[in-house]
Protein backbone atom coordinates (compact mmCIF):
# COMPACT_ATOMS: atom_id res chain seq x y z
CA UNK A 1 0.00 0.00 0.00
CA UNK A 2 1.08 3.24 -1.06
CA UNK A 3 1.71 5.61 1.78
CA UNK A 4 -0.72 8.80 2.31
CA UNK A 5 0.67 11.86 0.63
CA UNK A 6 -1.27 13.19 4.32
CA UNK A 7 1.18 11.44 6.51
CA UNK A 8 2.33 13.76 9.78
CA UNK A 9 5.56 15.35 8.75
CA UNK A 10 6.69 15.71 12.18
CA UNK A 11 8.52 12.64 12.60
CA UNK A 12 11.53 13.21 14.37
CA UNK A 13 14.68 12.76 11.75
CA UNK A 14 17.16 10.46 13.10
CA UNK A 15 20.66 11.51 13.68
CA UNK A 16 23.45 9.61 14.70
CA UNK A 17 23.33 10.85 18.08
CA UNK A 18 20.09 9.06 18.36
CA UNK A 19 20.69 5.55 17.07
CA UNK A 20 20.92 3.40 20.35
CA UNK A 21 24.33 3.55 21.93
CA UNK A 22 26.47 0.43 23.08
CA UNK A 23 28.51 1.38 25.85
CA UNK A 24 31.74 0.67 25.00
CA UNK A 25 32.46 -2.59 27.95
CA UNK A 26 34.28 -5.38 28.45
CA UNK A 27 32.85 -8.87 28.06
CA UNK A 28 32.58 -9.93 31.90
CA UNK A 29 31.94 -14.02 31.26
CA UNK A 30 34.99 -14.08 28.92
CA UNK A 31 37.09 -11.92 31.92
CA UNK A 32 35.42 -15.26 33.98
CA UNK A 33 35.98 -17.96 31.74
CA UNK A 34 39.75 -16.74 31.24
CA UNK A 35 40.22 -17.29 35.75
CA UNK A 36 40.00 -21.31 34.32
CA UNK A 37 41.14 -23.26 31.56
CA UNK A 38 45.02 -22.25 33.31
CA UNK A 39 46.00 -25.53 30.97
CA UNK A 40 45.20 -22.97 27.81
CA UNK A 41 48.52 -20.98 28.80
CA UNK A 42 48.11 -17.53 27.28
CA UNK A 43 44.85 -18.60 25.29
CA UNK A 44 42.51 -16.83 26.33
CA UNK A 45 38.40 -17.29 25.22
CA UNK A 46 38.68 -14.16 22.78
CA UNK A 47 40.54 -15.83 20.39
CA UNK A 48 36.93 -17.85 20.17
CA UNK A 49 37.00 -20.37 17.31
CA UNK A 50 39.72 -18.54 15.30
CA UNK A 51 42.86 -20.43 16.63
CA UNK A 52 42.38 -23.33 14.76
CA UNK A 53 41.92 -21.41 11.51
CA UNK A 54 44.91 -19.30 12.36
CA UNK A 55 47.10 -22.63 13.20
CA UNK A 56 46.64 -23.75 10.07
CA UNK A 57 47.21 -20.90 8.47
CA UNK A 58 50.69 -20.92 10.43
CA UNK A 59 51.31 -24.14 9.75
CA UNK A 60 51.27 -23.74 5.85
CA UNK A 61 53.95 -20.32 6.56
CA UNK A 62 55.84 -22.53 8.60
CA UNK A 63 55.81 -25.02 5.72
CA UNK A 64 57.14 -22.30 3.33
CA UNK A 65 59.95 -21.02 5.19
CA UNK A 66 61.17 -24.47 5.35
CA UNK A 67 60.97 -24.83 2.02
CA UNK A 68 62.92 -21.70 1.54
CA UNK A 69 65.61 -22.63 4.24
CA UNK A 70 66.23 -25.87 1.71
CA UNK A 71 66.25 -23.95 -1.50
CA UNK A 72 68.75 -21.12 -0.20
CA UNK A 73 70.97 -23.90 1.28
CA UNK A 74 70.58 -25.86 -2.35
CA UNK A 75 71.56 -22.53 -3.86
CA UNK A 76 74.54 -21.50 -1.54
CA UNK A 77 76.62 -24.91 -1.63
CA UNK A 78 75.97 -25.05 -4.98
CA UNK A 79 76.53 -21.21 -6.26
CA UNK A 80 80.30 -21.48 -3.84
CA UNK A 81 82.54 -22.08 -7.28
CA UNK A 82 80.02 -19.83 -9.84
CA UNK A 83 81.21 -16.52 -10.52
CA UNK A 84 79.93 -14.72 -7.72
CA UNK A 85 80.99 -15.55 -4.01
CA UNK A 86 79.35 -12.74 -2.41
CA UNK A 87 75.89 -13.56 -3.44
CA UNK A 88 77.15 -17.70 -2.49
CA UNK A 89 77.57 -15.86 0.79
CA UNK A 90 74.40 -14.12 0.72
CA UNK A 91 71.72 -17.39 -0.11
CA UNK A 92 73.27 -18.44 3.00
CA UNK A 93 72.49 -15.40 5.12
CA UNK A 94 68.64 -15.56 3.36
CA UNK A 95 68.69 -19.22 4.46
CA UNK A 96 69.63 -18.83 8.33
CA UNK A 97 66.94 -15.73 8.52
CA UNK A 98 64.25 -17.88 7.00
CA UNK A 99 65.56 -20.47 9.60
CA UNK A 100 64.45 -17.89 12.21
CA UNK A 101 61.77 -17.16 10.72
CA UNK A 102 60.04 -20.80 11.10
CA UNK A 103 61.03 -20.69 14.71
CA UNK A 104 59.04 -18.00 15.28
CA UNK A 105 56.50 -19.61 13.98
CA UNK A 106 56.52 -22.99 15.23
CA UNK A 107 56.85 -20.69 18.86
CA UNK A 108 53.53 -19.07 17.69
CA UNK A 109 52.01 -22.15 17.04
CA UNK A 110 52.80 -23.62 20.16
CA UNK A 111 51.37 -20.54 22.22
CA UNK A 112 48.13 -20.91 20.36
CA UNK A 113 48.08 -24.37 21.74
CA UNK A 114 48.56 -26.11 18.48
CA UNK A 115 51.52 -28.27 16.86
CA UNK A 116 53.99 -27.34 14.43
CA UNK A 117 53.80 -29.49 11.43
CA UNK A 118 57.86 -29.87 10.42
CA UNK A 119 56.89 -33.41 8.42
CA UNK A 120 58.62 -33.61 5.25
CA UNK A 121 56.35 -35.78 3.62
CA UNK A 122 53.72 -32.83 2.77
CA UNK A 123 56.44 -29.87 3.06
CA UNK A 124 56.43 -28.83 -0.42
CA UNK A 125 52.46 -29.27 -1.28
CA UNK A 126 51.66 -27.05 1.99
CA UNK A 127 54.34 -24.60 0.89
CA UNK A 128 53.40 -21.32 -0.99
CA UNK A 129 56.93 -21.22 -2.57
CA UNK A 130 58.64 -24.06 -4.67
CA UNK A 131 61.97 -25.85 -4.02
CA UNK A 132 64.44 -25.31 -6.77
CA UNK A 133 67.53 -26.85 -7.93
CA UNK A 134 68.72 -24.99 -10.98
CA UNK A 135 73.10 -24.36 -11.24
CA UNK A 136 73.12 -21.52 -12.80
CA UNK A 137 72.90 -17.92 -11.20
CA UNK A 138 71.13 -16.34 -12.70
CA UNK A 139 68.30 -19.06 -12.73
CA UNK A 140 68.66 -19.25 -9.07
CA UNK A 141 68.72 -15.01 -8.35
CA UNK A 142 65.24 -15.61 -10.23
CA UNK A 143 63.88 -18.50 -8.66
CA UNK A 144 64.27 -16.93 -5.32
CA UNK A 145 63.27 -13.79 -5.94
CA UNK A 146 59.97 -15.57 -7.35
CA UNK A 147 59.76 -17.21 -4.02
CA UNK A 148 60.09 -14.21 -1.95
CA UNK A 149 57.40 -12.71 -4.05
CA UNK A 150 55.02 -15.24 -3.47
CA UNK A 151 56.13 -15.12 0.15
CA UNK A 152 55.35 -11.58 0.23
CA UNK A 153 52.27 -11.88 -0.82
CA UNK A 154 51.06 -15.09 1.00
CA UNK A 155 52.19 -12.69 4.57
CA UNK A 156 50.29 -9.46 3.22
CA UNK A 157 46.72 -11.65 2.48
CA UNK A 158 47.58 -13.68 6.35
CA UNK A 159 48.08 -10.06 7.89
CA UNK A 160 44.57 -9.16 6.42
CA UNK A 161 42.68 -12.46 7.14
CA UNK A 162 43.97 -12.17 10.43
CA UNK A 163 43.09 -8.73 11.49
CA UNK A 164 42.27 -7.92 15.21
CA UNK A 165 41.90 -11.79 15.73
CA UNK A 166 45.26 -12.43 17.07
CA UNK A 167 47.34 -9.56 17.38
CA UNK A 168 50.43 -11.30 18.59
CA UNK A 169 50.64 -13.59 15.24
CA UNK A 170 50.14 -10.31 13.46
CA UNK A 171 52.97 -8.25 14.27
CA UNK A 172 55.03 -11.52 14.04
CA UNK A 173 53.57 -11.94 10.57
CA UNK A 174 54.02 -7.84 9.88
CA UNK A 175 57.59 -8.68 11.75
CA UNK A 176 58.41 -11.42 8.79
CA UNK A 177 56.88 -9.87 5.94
CA UNK A 178 59.45 -6.87 6.44
CA UNK A 179 62.60 -9.22 5.72
CA UNK A 180 60.83 -10.88 2.98
CA UNK A 181 60.71 -7.41 0.93
CA UNK A 182 64.41 -6.36 2.07
CA UNK A 183 65.10 -10.65 0.57
CA UNK A 184 63.14 -9.60 -2.43
CA UNK A 185 64.94 -5.91 -2.86
CA UNK A 186 67.99 -7.48 -3.05
CA UNK A 187 67.44 -10.09 -5.43
CA UNK A 188 65.95 -7.57 -7.47
CA UNK A 189 69.19 -5.52 -7.24
CA UNK A 190 70.85 -8.66 -8.35
CA UNK A 191 68.88 -9.50 -11.20
CA UNK A 192 69.73 -6.15 -12.53
FE1 LIG B 1 61.03 -16.00 5.60
FE1 LIG C 1 62.82 -14.39 2.44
Amino acid sequence: MNPSPQQPTNVKQLSIADHDHVPMQLDEAALDAARHSLDQASVTPSYGPWRADICKLLNDALATELVCVLRYKRHHFTAVGLASPKIADEFLVHANEESAHADRLAKRIVQLGGKPDFSPDTLTQRSHADYDDSNDLKAMIKANLIAERVAIEAYTQLIALIGEKDSTSRRLLEDILADEQEHAEELADWLA
